[in-house]
């Protein structure tokens, strides 16, 4: 594994180091739509993969998982605070969705990120083989593209950006815009979700470098789709990540799973309906707003506790950063006073779980759900709302999704909603609880249609076949 042909650089390993009392080390999978969708692609193309392990100061030597070659990136406490929790969580990911939360600007935290950059591309060239893919995720290593194409010019780079690409006036906060955008254009292409982060990003590249003459001696010029660098050309455009479909459809099927998905609901007293939230605990996903509408409609007595119960499965997530915290105690305060006024002894409405789940149990519990609710302020993709429509294979279950998840733009047989709407949230909750079986299944099966045919292997092969790297299957 000294030599790889394709190699994924993230921030993390599609597997998280955890550290037992008696010294010993377990590998368990990583969080976040990001690892469940390159993971089972790269697997297949038996690639390496460059990433942080999970945890501060811990060494790792490189190893060979299930076909898989694992580089960890070692990072110190300091560097996990600065890098991760500071620049990447509470600067770039409140700026890129929208500033739902205030971004942070510190200049040691972007002097960490530049450094931690440079880590994982010297990482990177030093295992990459001559004229080797190397495909870049996410907006914790914006700088490596560029990094590695001055040491590593013989590379073909892609750049993949997982979490929306702001709008350009908020982008023209970040004091370090134009480093941003030069460590992008190191890419032969940049990849985004959507049509409009490619075009805020194509707007951006000739305003912050292309007039910006005394930066660089090239100079850049943009048209549809392409960026010009002096003589390279970049390329830049739309792939909307998916999912495996194909597999969860058959884990759905499965006997034992669809056995746990009975057990589950019992265990919750055989609601008439059971709805649904899966989601990392975060400020983005609107979680606070969904039990707000839920909260509305049982006061009116347009729901009733007896015949509705709601799960919310939330994974913890970066829970050192202080905006997680609030949004944490927010969204528990709010399961309380739920709970407190309408729930009898032994029959809470809402069960919250602040724990991971896995994967088979996810699937036990979207095949339980009636009602699957995704309601985030700003999501670059949004996997779990394909997820629950590719568990459907009954074509039972109502799906609510958030206008504002990128997903929208392809499940448009959801009941979609604007998650700032409370009116409007409650509205859909009560059509997606009370719709009709016949009016369901069409909707199901409209979206099962885009779903299982737009699957993650799709999403890869048509980003690497842009970059001109498509490698043989
Ligand atoms: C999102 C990001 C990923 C990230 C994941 C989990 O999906 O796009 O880059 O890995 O969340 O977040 P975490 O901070 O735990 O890695």
């Amino acid at each position: 594994g000294t030599s790889a042909d394709f190699i994924v650089v993230a921030n993390r390993l599609p597997v998280d180091l955890e550290r037992l009392p008696d010294g010993s080390v377990n590998w368990k999978r990583s969080p976040g739509g990001l690892v469940s969708a390159i993971e089972p692609f790269l697997r297949s193309r038996s690639g390496a993969w460059v990433g942080w392990p999970g945890v501060a100061g811990e060494e790792v030597d490189p190893f060979e998982e299930e076909g898989l070659w694992l580089h960890p990136v070692t990072l110190s406490a300091r560097e996990v605070q600065e890098y991760y929790e500071g620049f990447s969580n509470a600067t770039l990911w409140p700026l890129y969705h929208d500033v739902v939360a205030p971004p942070v600007f510190d200049r040691a935290w972007w002097d960490t990120y530049v450094q931690v950059n440079r880590r994982f591309a010297d990482a990177c060239a030093k295992i990459a083989a001559e004229g080797a893919v190397v495909w870049v995720q996410d907006y914790q290593l914006q700088l490596v593209p560029a990094m590695l194409r001055e040491q590593r010019p013989d590379l073909r780079i892609g750049f993949f950006l997982h979490i929306p690409f702001p709008p350009v006036e908020l982008f023209m906060q970040l004091p370090w815009r134009t480093e941003i955008i030069r460590g992008l254009l190191g890419s032969d292409l940049v990849g985004f979700h959507r049509p409009g982060g490619a075009q805020n990003f194509l707007w951006l590249a000739r305003r912050l470098v292309g007039l910006e003459p005394s930066r660089g001696a090239v100079g850049v010029r943009t048209r549809p789709g392409v960026v010009q660098v002096g003589d390279r050309t970049v390329r830049v455009g739309a792939f909307p990540i998916s999912i495996d479909a194909a597999h969860l459809d058959s884990l759905a099927r499965r006997k034992d799973v669809q056995q746990r998905a009975r057990e589950i609901r019992a265990d919750l007293g055989n609601p008439r309906k059971l709805m649904l939230g899966v989601d990392r605990l975060d400020y983005t996903k609107g979680i606070d707003l969904r039990l707000r509408a839920l909260h509305e409609l049982l006061d009116e007595g347009r729901v009733h506790a007896e015949d509705v119960v709601m799960v919310q499965l939330a994974t913890p997530s970066r829970e050192r950063v202080e905006q997680y915290q609030l949004m944490r105690q927010d969204i528990e305060r709010e399961v309380g006073r739920i709970n407190g006024e309408f729930s009898r002894v032994g029959h809470p409405v809402v069960h919250y779980l602040h724990q991971s789940v896995d994967r088979k149990e996810l699937v036990a519990f979207m095949s339980a759900a009636d009602v699957m609710v995704v309601t985030p302020v700003r999501d670059g993709m949004n996997l779990v709302c394909k997820e629950y429509v590719a568990c459907r294979y009954d074509l039972g279950g109502a799906l609510v999704l958030s206008e504002f998840a990128g997903a929208a733009a392809e499940l448009t047989s959801a009941f979609l909603v604007n998650p700032h709407d409370l009116d409007g949230v409650k509205n859909a909750l009560h059509a997606a609880l009370t719709v009709d079986p016949a009016e369901g299944r069409r909707r199901m099966r409209a979206l099962r249609r885009q779903v299982l045919t737009h699957d993650v292997d799709r999403w890869a092969r048509s980003f690497l076949e842009a970059l001109g790297a498509q490698p043989a299957s």
